[in-house]
């Protein structure tokens, strides 16, 4: 198990030195809860400055899918390092991005054909998405949905719609941009239940939206993520994206689906998407995909993927370490680690079911492989939100070694990298139970 780094964990001077310039120098816009200074990882743990272990169940937002610093990664990088590491895919052909493409374009759902755009981020993926939509299909629109996230450069910006700090003061945002409800059951946007609402969130943007005020003709594309992630891990019903892709169909409008976050395994299949069974127009790559190493790529069929050269291009995008790296990353995920992620994912999501019993704090506990949630309320009656509690319990689990992160107003995450072992997730569930009851007893209340 890991060390306890107990409550000291924000003691030593080294600690206390980096705090303090990063107070002075670095930007205050971050979200920084965990106050340690992290200085190595190895698989699924990292150490601080101090010598402190934890064992991280936020994998870097999602990221390092092959767990920290995996010795082929390391050696993939290290090896592109001494040969070339720059020469820029926007004026240069070299052959780690073609292969890296033909990868991806074999792996990604949707049929015939497909070619890859590739930048530095999910944003970037995501704008390369929005641009692409419009430029072939010429229409300006897109429909995105509440609790979404996509990025926050101006484009992705538009369509998140999940917390409205990210937005406030930077309006006016990209206009076209209409977002609705998602397929979130368990807090339905329309107030009803599932499934004798007959999912009226779909039947409602045909019903309402193109009736009255966004013609179908002038949309370009839905954009959403198979499963919300900042949102709160949202996993919306199973005949939910099947429906959405049959709209989009039937006004000939592009189905985007953002697998930034749910990607790469994360789910125990290569793409969350494939869970509901639709093959998307167009997805999203980024975090993932490359282990840490900066990449983003907008993934779709030769016949749409119709833009001139010089419309779209970026100079780091797709740079030969990330491709390097992000071709280890795929056969390491082919070579096991998909599979350990739908496993361990279902044993997890079985041990945290059982919690539900003896927690009061538990109003859901949802997941597919390693991309887990669990939905802290006030009551299970009125499942209000119990954002304090659940930030306490990230801050009790972290006193005793565990790394994790919120996301949606209430709800914790659970998204280690997907090396972990299921001695890693008892010990895990462990300290989390831990924390859970230690803040249960503290009777903390919004
Ligand atoms: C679903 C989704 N899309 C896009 C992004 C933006 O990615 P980035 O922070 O790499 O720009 C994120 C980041 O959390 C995400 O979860």
């Amino acid at each position: 198990m890991a060390k306890k780094s107990g409550p000291n964990w924000v003691k030593g001077k080294k600690n206390k030195e980096i705090l303090e310039l990063d107070r002075k120098y670095v930007s205050p816009c971050y979200t920084r809860s965990h106050f340690t200074v992290i200085d190595r990882g190895k698989g699924v743990h990292v150490w601080d400055v101090e010598g402190n272990e934890y064992l991280d169940f936020a994998a870097g937002i999602a990221v390092v899918s092959t767990g920290h610093c995996h010795p082929d990664v390391v050696k993939a990088i290290r090896d592109q390092a001494g040969r070339l590491i720059h020469m820029s895919g926007t004026d240069f052909f070299y052959e780690v991005q073609v292969r890296l493409a033909e990868k991806l374009a074999e792996i990604t759902p949707g049929g015939g054909n497909k070619k890859v755009f590739f930048g530095n981020s999910g944003a970037e993926a995501v704008e390369a998405c929005m641009k692409l939509s419009r430029y072939h299909t010429r229409r300006h629109r897109f429909i995105g949905f509440h609790g979404a996230f996509h990025g926050r450069t101006f484009g992705a910006l538009s369509l998140t719609g999940s917390k409205a700090i990210q937005r406030s003061r930077f309006g006016p945002l990209l206009p076209g941009v209409t977002h609705v409800g998602f397929g979130y059951c368990f807090r339905c946007p329309l107030s009803l239940e599932y499934p004798s609402c007959d999912l009226a969130c779909v039947r409602y943007i045909e019903d309402e939206l193109f009736r009255t005020c966004v013609p179908a003709e002038d949309v370009a594309a839905f954009v959403v993520e198979p499963v919300q992630g900042e949102g709160g891990y949202v996993f919306p019903p199973a005949e939910y994206h099947k429906r959405l892709k049959a709209l989009a169909e039937k006004y000939g409008i592009l189905f985007v689906a953002d697998e930034v976050q749910s990607g790469m395994g994360r789910t125990g299949k290569m793409f969350a998407i494939e869970h509901w069974g639709v093959k998307p127009d167009m997805v999203a790559v980024a975090k993932g995909v490359a282990s840490g190493m900066p990449l983003g790529a907008c993934i779709a069929s030769s016949s749409l993927m119709d833009w001139v050269p010089g419309s779209h291009a970026s100079t780091f995008g797709g740079n030969p370490i990330s491709c390097a790296a992000a071709l280890t990353t795929i056969s390491l995920l082919e070579g096991g680690l998909i599979e350990n992620s739908a496993r361990l994912g279902a044993y997890m999501l079985g041990q945290l079911e059982s919690m539900m019993g003896r927690h009061r704090f538990f109003g859901d506990v949802r997941g597919k492989g390693l991309m887990i949630g669990v939905e802290i309320v006030k009551d299970r009656t009125t499942r209000a939100y119990n954002t304090p509690a659940r930030n306490a319990i990230i801050q009790e689990a972290f006193k005793r070694g565990l790394i994790m992160l919120g996301c949606g107003p209430s709800v914790l995450r659970f998204m280690p990298p997907l090396v972990v072992t299921k001695k890693q997730i008892d010990d895990a569930l462990t300290i989390f139970e831990e924390a859970v009851s230690a803040v249960e007893s503290q009777k903390i209340q919004a």
